[in-house]
């Protein structure tokens, strides 16, 4: 077997508030492998975003190690890049620029970067509209430009942190066809979070469920059934019976503030 390209090896991590400290995560152990889409479960509060940033290399952990590659992450780097809920566009540049942005360092030739950019933002359908500003866009479409950016670096993994929860639920869908139909053309290992089950059965090929206080993961389960998939398939009501007693297992409430 290959080695995988993100691993969590006994992770713990504790923030330092004002008055105390607190374990957020214990015991964080996984591995995602080269091309896995997999959805982080869990309801809010559980320290899915706490994941992502340690992948991001924004945070660190307090104990254990977090692998890309088999090496330890230390840093942000354009090899791991993430989208989050609120788009994060800069509202001065146009949608052409906010694509470019992060080709804008030394690895990429300044003569290539505006065709990179265009590139990429036609990928997600949104090529006529590079001139727009970000306030004249749907928030569909800054989810798209978001994501756009996020791709134009070429990632090894595509971090979405909650990315369509600000979303009416009709784009979200549409957006949640979108991204599925784009991670199978760009080949990208991808982790979304969400705390919706049904959008982590649409997209996902493998879940991770969080929960409890501290933080542990309670379930990884791989959904063999091919997509796109069909809500009422009873194979996947099953697994959306499994999810749901693992998420709201009542123990793990006791204390949580939710
Ligand atoms: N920088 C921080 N300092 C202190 N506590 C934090 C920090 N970031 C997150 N937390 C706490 O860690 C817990 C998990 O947060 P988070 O990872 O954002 O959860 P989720 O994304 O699942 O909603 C929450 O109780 C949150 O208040
Ligand atoms: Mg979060």
């Amino acid at each position: 077997m290959t080695n995988p390209k993100i691993e969590f090896k006994d992770v713990n991590k504790i923030f330092s508030g004002n008055t105390k400290n607190e374990l957020i995560l214990q015991d964080i152990n996984f591995q995602i492998y080269t091309n896995e889409f997999v959805c982080i479960l869990g309801a809010s509060g559980s320290g899915k975003s706490t994941i992502l940033g340690l992948i991001a290399g924004f945070i660190k952990a307090t104990s254990g190690n977090v692998l890309f590659n088999s090496k330890d992450i230390t840093r942000p780097d354009s090899s791991r890049t993430l989208v989050f809920q609120d788009y994060a566009l800069f509202p001065w540049l146009n949608i052409l620029d906010n694509v470019a942005f992060g080709l804008t360092t030394k690895k990429h030739k300044q003569n290539n970067v505006r065709e990179k950019a265009l590139e990429y933002l036609t990928l997600v359908g949104l090529g006529n509209y590079k001139n727009h500003s970000v306030n004249q866009l749907s928030g569909g479409m800054k989810q798209r430009v978001a994501i756009a950016r996020a791709l134009a670096v070429d990632p090894e993994v595509l971090l979405l942190d909650e990315p369509f929860g600000a979303l009416d639920q009709q784009t979200r869908e549409a957006m949640q066809t979108e991204l599925s139909r784009l991670m199978t053309k760009t080949k990208k290992t991808v982790l979304f979070v969400t705390h919706s089950v049904d959008e982590a059965l649409k997209l996902a090929d493998r879940i991770l469920v969080i929960g409890g206080k501290p933080g542990k993961i309670l379930l990884d389960y791989k959904i063999d059934i091919q997509k796109p998939r069909d809500p009422s398939n009873n194979q996947l009501t099953s697994v959306r019976n499994i999810l749901l007693d693992k998420l709201f297992q009542p123990e793990l409430f006791m204390g949580a503030d939710i």
